[in-house]
């Protein structure tokens, strides 16, 4: 067992719950079979607990039909699915400067090619997003509403629910980042009125890297076009691609061992034990910004968010030294392991100012993640101000 304290659950959840770890055991050397492509009862055992882990999800979020959730392979392939895949020449978007690189990107890549324009909506002082400057930036053009629902960089939780019901009230789609949100807050897509919300698998989910969800409203896939194209082991007489879902977006053989780990993963992450770690990582949460906050020379970013409103993540930098430095000193010298640098977000460093700087140092909570941790890189951090001043 390590005695390090792993704080970037943002990144990917680590270590993975025993029974994926289990699952995963047996089926790479037992099994190793795709899913829905072979006519023998294991491809077939396969296929089941493929269904499994989206039944398990449908309940999770809350969503219509376990077919209304799609897999994808990442967070990213996720996003750029439900980006790629709704608009087309002439559209108009809003969207935060508290967004990922996975949102930015594909709609620099398409306002690039002159198909698509985007506003950008910048947060209020405590990094949230006014639902009324979103619908400031709406146009009669606006397709689509993009939002993070809590930013990666600052742990701050937007108001989704009322941005969705905006977007709708507009005539506009909405969009839901949850990558750091799913595992780790209770959500009902019904409820937010998202018609597209994109995350990861292998984050709050705790399954294995390689996995990612889309949850797609019904109706939204009339407009919704694949990304990929190719084989799904249905309608395979037809060189068309299947208009059902999930397998009209499910082109390619499907991460298997990532899947039937998610499904194992699913079997701890209950909708009873979301509700738990949200209230406990919450607590965690509140126990580091209130230690932090006694830090000379320690500045939290945003300066003035409650901390009742922020999940998970906080971000911080010491003085004017380069968080990398920072991050080395936490990782060699503490056995503490944090991100430094822009968290794939350049826009909100910009916001926040600390493009300068190269970023900011990134702690992040999840599911492994104890009192006793928080004090410790509580007291690391006293420490690391004290000795650089
Ligand atoms: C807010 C946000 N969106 C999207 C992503 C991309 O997810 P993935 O790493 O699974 O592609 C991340 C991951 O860091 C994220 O934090």
């Amino acid at each position: 067992m390590t005695s390090r304290i792993y704080l970037d659950h943002a990144a990917t959840s680590a270590p993975k719950p025993a029974q994926v770890a289990q699952r995963l055991s047996r089926y790479f050397l037992e099994e190793g079979f795709t899913a829905g492509r072979g006519s023998y009862a294991r491809a077939a055992e396969m296929e089941r607990e493929v269904s499994v882990a989206r039944a398990a999800l449908a309940v999770l979020l809350g969503a219509e039909s376990p077919v209304q959730i799609l897999f994808t392979h990442s967070g990213t392939e996720s996003l750029n699915l439900a980006i790629q895949g709704i608009l087309g020449p002439g559209d108009h978007v809003v969207t935060t400067i508290l967004e990922h690189n996975s949102v930015l990107r594909p709609l620099a890549a398409l306002s690039n090619r002159g198909q698509i324009d985007v506003s950008y909506v910048e947060p209020n002082a405590a990094g949230v997003i006014d639902p009324q400057e979103i619908s400031r930036a709406m146009r009669s053009e606006t397709k689509l509403v993009c939002v993070v629902h809590i930013s990666n960089v600052l742990g701050t939780i937007q108001p989704v629910q009322e941005i969705c019901e905006l977007a709708r009230e507009h005539g506009a789609y909405s969009l839901i980042d949850a990558s750091q949100s799913v595992g780790h807050l209770p959500i009902d897509v019904k409820e937010m009125g998202c018609d597209l919300l994109a995350a990861p698998a292998h984050k709050g989910l705790l399954a294995p890297l390689g996995t990612g969800i889309l949850y797609v409203k019904p109706g939204i896939e009339n407009e919704l076009q694949p990304l990929l194209f190719g084989g799904t082991g249905t309608k395979s007489e037809s060189p068309m691609q299947p208009d059902e879902l999930p397998s009209r977006y499910e082109s390619g053989s499907l991460n298997v061992p990532g899947i039937i780990g998610l499904a194992a993963a699913l079997e701890v992450v209950t909708p009873e034990f979301v509700v738990q770690e949200s209230a406990r990582q919450a607590k965690l949460t509140e126990q580091l910004i209130e230690g932090l906050s006694k830090i000379p020379g320690l500045k939290m970013y945003p300066f003035n968010a409650s901390p009742t409103a922020q999940a998970g993540v906080v971000s911080l930098s010491i003085a004017q030294h380069d968080p990398r430095v920072i991050g080395t000193i936490l990782d060699e010298h503490f056995q503490i392991e944090v991100r430094t640098g822009f968290h794939c977000a350049p826009k909100t460093h910009d916001w926040l100012k600390t493009a300068p700087l190269g970023g900011t140092v990134r702690i992040s909570i999840g599911h492994t993640t104890t009192e006793q941790n928080i004090k410790t890189t509580i007291a690391a951090l006293q420490e690391i101000s004290v000795s650089m001043g």
